[in-house]
This record gives C-alpha cells, sequence and structure tokens, in this order.
C-alpha cells in the first residue's frame, strides 16, 4: 500500500522528486535500453539518495520518434522496458521504501502508431476517426501546399500529408500527431489513462507540455508571421489558451477522488504571471518553474527568481518548483563552465552544432569543467536550501557533464534531424548512467549502452563516488539528508550582505544559506557549518560556494 495517511496530503510541497529517463537507468535484461526490472534493482541506491519520489518519463509503447514522447498505447508498457506487473511490482517496491511515483502524461499529442491515429488515416475526410485529431484540407492546386506556413518545435513544417491528400496538424514530430482536445472522446480516454494508472498506486502526473493541448483552428487560419505576433493572453490560437484550464479542473475532480489525492505538476512554458494558473488547486496543483534553469549563475538573478517564484506561489496557494536539469537542457555544470551558453532562440539551454566543440576540447574559448562542476554544486546547494520542491535529474547528483562526443551516425533526438543537424540536440544529456568504473558499459547493462558513453564516464561512476566523501553523490546525499530539517514552513528572510556577488537567507528553523557567486573568498562566519559545496576554512566562504549554517 502506498503511504497513504490523509496528513500526508501535501507531501509534494516540499518533496524532492528524482527523474529517471528510463531508457537510460538501468538496463536489466542486457539489450542496451533501460528498463523497468534495470529501476527496480537501483532501488537501494534510490534509498540512499533520500529522494521523497520518483518521476519516470514515458515508459509506454513507443516507436522512440522522440525517446518515449511518441506514445501508442497509454495504458501499457513499452515490450522492451517490461510489462504491466513488472511496472505494478516497482510501484510497490517504492512504496515500501517510502518513495512515491509520478508518471508522465503527453496529452497533446499520439504517436502515430496510436491505433486512433491509424484508424484516422484510414478513414475519410470529415470522418469522426479524423475529428480526434486536426485534419484539414491544404491550400493551391489539388491541395498539395500545407494548410498554413507554421513550424514544428523541433524544426520543418507542422503539417504532414497523408495518402489521400489532407494535412494534418503536429506541433512536435511528423510521427507526434496533435489530438483534437474539442472532442469530447478524447477528453474521456484521457480521464480514464489517469484513473487506470491512478488506481494501480500512482502518486502523481506531469503533465507534458501542459500549455498546448486546447486550440483555435477556426478558418481563416493566421499565417506564420501573424502568429507570432499574437498575444499569449489566453486566447492565442495555439498556445496557453484559458479554455485549457477546463481540462484541468476536470482532471481536478478525478485527482480528488483519491486519498490522498493524485498530484500533478504542469510542464508548461508560460509567461511567468500564466503560472499560477496551472499550479492552482482548482488546477493541476503545481507547475514547474524554469527561471533557475534558464539563468546564468549570477546572484542578482538567482535573487530576483526566488523571490518572484515565492510570491507566484503564494498567489496561486502551491509551492514553488526548482530545476536545474531535466532530459531536454544542457546538464547545468556544462552550461555553468561556459563562458556564454548558447541558446538559439529557444528558452531552453539548448547546444548548437559548432558550438558543441566548445565541449570536446576546443581551444578558444574552452568549457571550464572544473569551474561548471564548482559553480553546479554550489548552485545545487543553494536550490536545495530553498522552500518549494526540487525536481533532481537523474545523473546530475553524479555531477555529470553533457556528453557531447556523439557522432552524428549515432544521435537519436528529432531535433537534430530536423533543424537538419543545427540543434545537436538533447541527446548528451540522456546517454545511459555510468553505475561502476570497470565492466560493460559502465555498469548499465550487460551487453552496451544504446548511447555511445564517453570514457571519461569511469571517473564519475557511482561505485567510484560512494568511495569518495567529497563526490557530488556524498553531496547530494547530505544535503537531502539534511534538508529534512529546512521541511518546515515554506518562506524564506533575506539577509543583507552588502556585497552584490554574495546572497544569504535564512529558513524558519534558523538555518541559514549563504551562496558566493564571485570568485575571491569572502569572510565568513564557519563556526557552525551543517554542510558546504566547498571547503569552508579559516572564517572564509570560497568563490563559487554555498553553505548552510545553523546560525551566523
Ligand atoms: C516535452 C518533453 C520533451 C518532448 C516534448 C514533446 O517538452 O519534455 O522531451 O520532446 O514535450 O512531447
Ligand atoms: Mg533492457
Amino acid at each position: 500500500m502506498p503511504p497513504s495517511r490523509s496528513g500526508e496530503a501535501a507531501w509534494w510541497r516540499q518533496a524532492v522528486v528524482y527523474q529517471i529517463y528510463p531508457r537510460s537507468f538501468a538496463d536489466a535484461d542486457g539489450d542496451g535500453i533501460g528498463d523497468i526490472r534495470g529501476i527496480r534493482s537501483r532501488l537501494p541506491y534510490l534509498r540512499a539518495l533520500g529522494i521523497d519520489a520518483v518521476w519516470l518519463s514515458p515508459f509506454y509503447p513507443s516507436a522512440l520518434a522522440d525517446g518515449g514522447y511518441d506514445v501508442d498505447d497509454y495504458r501499457d508498457v513499452d515490450p522492451r522496458l517490461g510489462t504491466l506487473d513488472d511496472v505494478d511490482a516497482l510501484i510497490a517496491d517504492l512504496h515500501a521504501a517510502g518513495i512515491r511515483i509520478v508518471i508522465d502524461i503527453v496529452p497533446n499529442h499520439t504517436s502515430d502508431r496510436h491505433a486512433w491515429f491509424r484508424e484516422a488515416v484510414g478513414a475519410a475526410p470529415g470522418s469522426a476517426a479524423r475529428d480526434r485529431y486536426h485534419f484539414r484540407d491544404g491550400n493551391g492546386a489539388e491541395g498539395a501546399q500545407a494548410p498554413t506556413d507554421w513550424v514544428s518545435a523541433f524544426g520543418g513544417p507542422a503539417w504532414e500529408r497523408t495518402d489521400d491528400g489532407q494535412w494534418y496538424l503536429h506541433s512536435f514530430a511528423v510521427e507526434q500527431p496533435d489530438l483534437n482536445w474539442s472532442n469530447p472522446e478524447v477528453r474521456g480516454d484521457f480521464v480514464r489513462t489517469l484513473r487506470f494508472w491512478a488506481d494501480r498506486g500512482v502518486d502523481g502526473f506531469r503533465i507534458d507540455v501542459a500549455h498546448m493541448l486546447t486550440k483555435d483552428l477556426t478558418e481563416p487560419l493566421p499565417d506564420r508571421s501573424t502568429l507570432d505576433t499574437l498575444p499569449q493572453d489566453g486566447r492565442h490560437p495555439l498556445i496557453d489558451r484559458d479554455d485549457v484550464h477546463d481540462v484541468y479542473a476536470q482532471w481536478r475532480a478525478v485527482f480528488d477522488e483519491y486519498d490522498p489525492p493524485r498530484t500533478a505538476v504542469a510542464e508548461a512554458w508560460v509567461a511567468q504571471h500564466r503560472i499560477p494558473r496551472y499550479a492552482s488547486g482548482e488546477g493541476l496543483g503545481q507547475a514547474f518553474n524554469f527561471d533557475l534553469l534558464e539563468a546564468d549563475f549570477d546572484a542578482a538573478q538567482f535573487r530576483r527568481i526566488v523571490t518572484e517564484n515565492l510570491e507566484l506561489a503564494r498567489t496561486s496557494g502551491s509551492s514553488t518548483t526548482w530545476v536545474l536539469s531535466n532530459h531536454d537542457v544542457v546538464r547545468h555544470p556544462t552550461r555553468y563552465g561556459l563562458p556564454h551558453p548558447d541558446r538559439g532562440s529557444d528558452r531552453r539551454p539548448v547546444l548548437k552544432h559548432g558550438t558543441e566543440w566548445l565541449l570536446s576540447g576546443g581551444t578558444q574559448p574552452p568549457l571550464d569543467r572544473d569551474r561548471g562542476a564548482r559553480r553546479a554544486r554550489a548552485a545545487t546547494l543553494f536550490l536545495l536550501g530553498l522552500p518549494g520542491s526540487a525536481y533532481l535529474y537523474q545523473g546530475e547528483e553524479l555531477g555529470l557533464h553533457e556528453v557531447a562526443e556523439i557522432d552524428d551516425a549515432h544521435r537519436q533526438d528529432p531535433t537534430f534531424f530536423r533543424s537538419p543537424g543545427v540543434d545537436v540536440g538533447r541527446d548528451g544529456c540522456r546517454v545511459p548512467l555510468p553505475w561502476t568504473a570497470a565492466g560493460s558499459s559502465f555498469g548499465f547493462g550487460a551487453d552496451g549502452a544504446h548511447l555511445p558513453q564517453p570514457e571519461w564516464f569511469a571517473a564519475v561512476a557511482v561505485d567510484v563516488e560512494e568511495a569518495d566523501p567529497d563526490s557530488s553523490l556524498q553531496l547530494y546525499r547530505n544535503a537531502l539528508a539534511a534538508r529534512r530539517a529546512l521541511q518546515t514552513e515554506e518562506s524564506l528572510a533575506w539577509i543583507e550582505t552588502g556585497r552584490d556577488d554574495v546572497l544569504s537567507f535564512r529558513r524558519p528553523n534558523g538555518w541559514r544559506v549563504t551562496t558566493n557567486f564571485g570568485v575571491e573568498p569572502v569572510a565568513f562566519d564557519a563556526s557552525d557549518v551543517v554542510i558546504a559545496s566547498g571547503e569552508v576554512v579559516a572564517g572564509r566562504l570560497p568563490g563559487e560556494t554555498t553553505a548552510w549554517t545553523r546560525g551566523g
């Protein structure tokens, strides 16, 4: 049984949630692809880390056109990853260890292999089967031109033509046709999916691109340049529409049928002031705050972001969330080690072809790996000292850098193929984890890894870091254990340090969190240190270091 005393209904508010990208976590059957039994085999590791919940990225049947975010069947398991029984066993194992489980729901699109899409392609234009998606006639002679010139999030056109000449909308890859959320059958089916998993004991849901489900495709459709200038004020045809919240109000009623109520967190790339509606208790209940993930390692930016987001959380009644890395962005030690991370036009930190040489040994200006790692430790300890919940991404506890040295032949991410080749894509943060310094695929599995692992993984493998008291892994374990004492009232008070590059705040239990964002050491009362990301000696807090102290 899940740990479900009703008093624990708010377990999520300050939880540490650890994201597992199942295909790259641990491979029990030795086919090169991580699987559910692999995750179960690493339960002692998850327990020792001290997390409150696991978030599993999609494990559903999928052709992997987009790393599993192209779902063939929302109520089944990819046979390469295991069976429904395996997932039931995983849920039971995690619950027995006092760890909750959150799973990924991908409602904006199915895959093109989903039964509904196959049916739609075989059905006539105007049929009920096509109405579950967005099918349209094309323009020009014989409709040979796409209905609009819109582009997909991964680059290239957002419409694809079917054999009978109609076009369908895909906001992401061609293999990810967008669902029509005006269709009641679509709404009903997702409620069924939520219940299916909630009944099996899943504690919460991460909602993929939560801001894009509902659309207004009333003709005439605007062209791309018009679309781009339309304000995202709730009435935009495609993004962050007010009517998406009708969907989440219906879901909330479903979540609240359970004890404790099931939780949800929105992945919504919307303007900050639009976040609280996703996070409100009438809706999903929580939303990702990606502001730190988008920021530089900079005291002024960090302080502004913390203040703003605590205020937003007050507005929504939710707790705020903190994220530095996930499966979509360049790992944060690497971002912090580059002189000027190339964000392109995307809000997510991305790598462009031509800039990844910065990582793989280019000379001018090089990636400073140590500096990136030091800053990452400091930023993480700052984040873990904050009120709210923390979302960690597998491998960050090892201090992993982005893997830049993947040759084009091994790349999997559709961004790489559709940009084409301009964005190297997200494979570099999805390389299977190193568990041991020696052995096949660094202990990931018996027979290689589906993405190539670099040699330097040997130095950051779990068994190496477990034996090193100063490792990143030990820092995470110690910080998560110490953090329990901070999970009281969700507030902080800033302490003025008189320096632009040093932030300090006090938590209600009296502990103080101080980060030196600068390079030079600063004077510091080091008498009662709980934990620090670097060595605090002789009353000095080193540059690019965070310390938690009991008083001072
Ligand atoms: C989300 C996922 C990302 C995926 C996209 C389309 O942003 O995090 O990995 O590619 O949605 O489903
Ligand atoms: Mg496997």
